[in-house]
């Protein structure tokens, strides 16, 4: 079993075009000097892939996108289709992030449909998963966060084409975090739901990261949990000192 950590930035909707690739080009620069021993991957807007993509050239930093359709294309305006991230050259896509759920109705069956489409374009899902204050509250957080899983991955999701992310919502962007017991709880349950819906194998292999108010004075208490294998940034991936400080506490 082995499991490489993956730093991952959530640009969600930030940046102009200078700002996005000078950001990008800061990070691959960074990453090219030291040699961390992580994966990274940042997933700018749509508007900025391209460019992105040219600033981290020669880099081993990937580029993802942060939502998709499950559509190859048609008539969905305002959308953007699997093929069309593979295309621009994204690796991953983020699927199911809470903003997703929350702004825009987006069930585990449609996030389940949208992976199943990422895949067959050859793009791997980040599938977001998370409990919100009051489901935390009344003591339902694993049980949210099991189903959220159980119904957001397709049948052929694997090891090598899935990422989870757990993300409790009232933790993104608050400055809050669980405690390290509690996420490595929710980590080893949701690994427990992959081993019972995909086998051992597999779950052992899956990677899960944790999300929401990871900073660099906080990253490393998180990243060293045995099942957290790595980190979905928001705020603090929009500053590559930041970015980089959180993967240089664990990697
Ligand atoms: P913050 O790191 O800003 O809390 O955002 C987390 C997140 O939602 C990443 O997808």
């Amino acid at each position: 079993m082995s499991r490489k950590i993956m730093i991952a930035g959530n640009w969600k909707m930030n940046c102009l075009q200078k700002e996005g690739t000078d950001l990008a080009k800061n990070i691959a620069l960074n990453v090219k000097k030291n040699k961390y021993n992580c994966d990274f991957l940042v997933c700018p807007p749509f508007t900025l892939l391209s460019n992105v993509k040219k600033a981290l050239r020669g880099s081993k930093v990937s580029l993802g996108g942060q939502n998709a359709h499950f559509a190859e294309k048609g008539a969905h305006t305002g959308d953007v289709s699997p093929q069309m991230l593979k295309d621009i050259g994204c690796e991953y896509v983020i699927l199911g992030h809470s903003e997703r759920r929350t702004d825009h109705k987006e069930t585990s069956a449609l996030v389940a449909k949208k992976a199943e489409a990422a895949y067959n374009s050859g793009l791997k899902t980040i599938i977001c998963v998370g409990e919100t204050l009051e489901q935390r509250e009344q003591g339902k957080t694993i049980d949210i966060c099991s189903k959220q899983v159980k119904t957001s991955l397709p049948k052929n999701a694997t090891a090598a084409n899935t990422i989870i992310a757990y993300e409790p919502v009232w933790a993104i962007g608050t400055g809050k975090t669980p405690t390290a017991k509690d996420v490595e709880d929710v980590h080893a349950a949701i690994r427990q739901v992959v081993a019972q819906k995909f086998g051992t194998k597999t779950a052992n292999n899956m990677r899960i990261l944790y999300g929401g108010s990871v900073k660099p004075s906080n990253s490393k208490e998180f990243l060293s949990l045995p099942d957290v294998d790595g980190a979905l940034i928001g705020g603090a991936s929009l500053k590559s000192e930041d970015f980089l400080a959180i993967a240089k506490s664990v990697c």
